[in-house]
Order: structure tokens, then sequence, then C-alpha cells
């Protein structure tokens, strides 16, 4: 099934870890490690059309005209906790991006995103901005942080995540039209509880065993 606004990247390297990751018996740091591995894999997609210009340089062997990345640094957008899990490995590729922070935490009845935390470089507004979050489940909590990034007048965003639920990826292309998301895999449906089935669990959880 295809989705709007949405690139799946189902890479057999992504499918195979992310088997690893699912599996209830893989230990917080395997957890951690396959994370930062995947989020390697996303970056790469979720950057594929940045524009470039030329500089020119010397081999040593002659002058020429070489490709380099044009504009302004971009801005990763960690969603609080489990975002930082793909922050690491996309600084690993970008190492010179621009980090903003984004606290939210799901009420646990009403399923809502509450924010608690927000910091953002001043210039924001000017850069593409990434926002990072392994679990899309109702989608609460990546709209909330859209919204949050737009009142601060960020309008060129795009959302990568690992897993998606078919709710969540509706919802938030129905609301936020213009942002592009990247996912490793669709998975069935949520559950009663808003928990992604078949999922992986909570990521929070399974990336710092607080349960
Ligand atoms: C998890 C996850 C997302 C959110 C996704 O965070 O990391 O932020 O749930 O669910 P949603 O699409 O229904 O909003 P959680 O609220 O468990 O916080 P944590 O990362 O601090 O554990
Ligand atoms: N958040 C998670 O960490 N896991 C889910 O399945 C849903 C939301």
């Amino acid at each position: 099934m295809q989705y709007e606004g949405v690139t799946v990247v189902d890479h057999p390297l992504i499918q195979h870890k992310l088997t690893i990751m699912r599996n209830k018996e893989t230990s917080t740091k395997g957890f951690r490690t396959l994370l930062r591995e995947i989020s390697h894999l996303l970056c790469y997609e979720a950057t594929r059309d940045l524009e470039l210009t030329t500089i020119e340089i010397e081999t040593p062997l002659t002058k020429m005209e070489a490709p380099t990345l044009s504009g302004k640094k971009l801005v990763f957008v960690p969603i609080l906790r489990a975002g930082m899990g793909l922050l690491e490995g996309m600084l690993d590729l970008v190492p010179s991006a621009r980090v903003a922070h984004i606290g939210l935490y799901r009420d646990h009845t009403t399923l809502e995103a509450i924010e608690y935390y927000f910091k953002a470089p001043e210039d924001i507004q000017e850069r593409l901005v990434i926002v990072l979050d392994p679990m899309l489940a109702t989608a609460n909590s990546a709209i909330a942080a859209i919204d949050r990034l737009k009142r601060r007048g960020s309008f060129n965003l795009r959302f990568v995540c690992l897993l998606a639920a078919p709710e969540g990826l509706q919802k938030l292309h129905k609301v936020h039209p213009d942002v592009r998301i990247y996912c490793a895999a669709v998975d069935q449906k949520l559950n009663e509880k808003g928990y992604i089935v078949p999922g992986l669990g909570d990521a929070g959880d399974r990336m710092y065993g607080t349960k």
C-alpha cells in the first residue's frame, strides 16, 4: 500500500536490522546500536535532494570544480526521549548540523502530547528542519512538534521515523501535507492503548532500559 507524502525506506539491511530490534529478547545495548545504524540509512534517503553548489579545489593532480553542500546547515530535531536514538547516527553523516530539542510525552489516558521542553537555534526558520522520532503512532507527538516548529517560523520541514502506524501516517499527512515523511516500515495498526502492532514496544523504554 502507498501512502501520500511518505517514503518507505525498505532497504534489505534496514529490514534485517529492524527485525532484530522488534525481538523482545534484544538487549538495550543492541537496540540502541541498531537504531543508530538504521538512522544512517534513513538519513541518506531523507537528505537525498539537498542542494549542491561547486567550489574550486586542487587535487594532487589538477584543479577542479567540485560539488559541496550549499545553503545554511540543516537542523535535526529529536523528540525526547526516543528521538535521541536517531540523532547520533544523523550527526555521523551531517556533523555540522544544528540540533533543536523538543521534549514531549504522551498522556497515557488521552494519548495527547504534553510539551515539557523546547530549545532551538535562533535562525531555525532559515534552515531545513528534520524532525526525528522512531515511532509514529497516533501522530499526536509529531503534529505537536511540527506545530511548535511552525510557530517558530519553520516551513521547510521533514519527518523521519522508524516505524509508523497507518493511522499516524494518514493523520500527519492530513494536518501537515507539506511535511514529507520517511519511515522504515508501516505496521498493521494501533492497539487500544495507542501502541503500534506488531511494533517493537515502547521505544524510549527499550532504548534506556526503563522497563
Ligand atoms: C513515544 C515515541 C513518540 C510517541 C509516539 O514517546 O517516542 O514520541 O510515543 O506516539 P504518538 O504518535 O501516539 O504521539 P513517549 O510519549 O512514550 O515518550 P518517551 O519517548 O519519553 O518515552
Ligand atoms: N510510542 C512507542 O514508543 N511505541 C509505540 O508503539 C507507540 C508509541
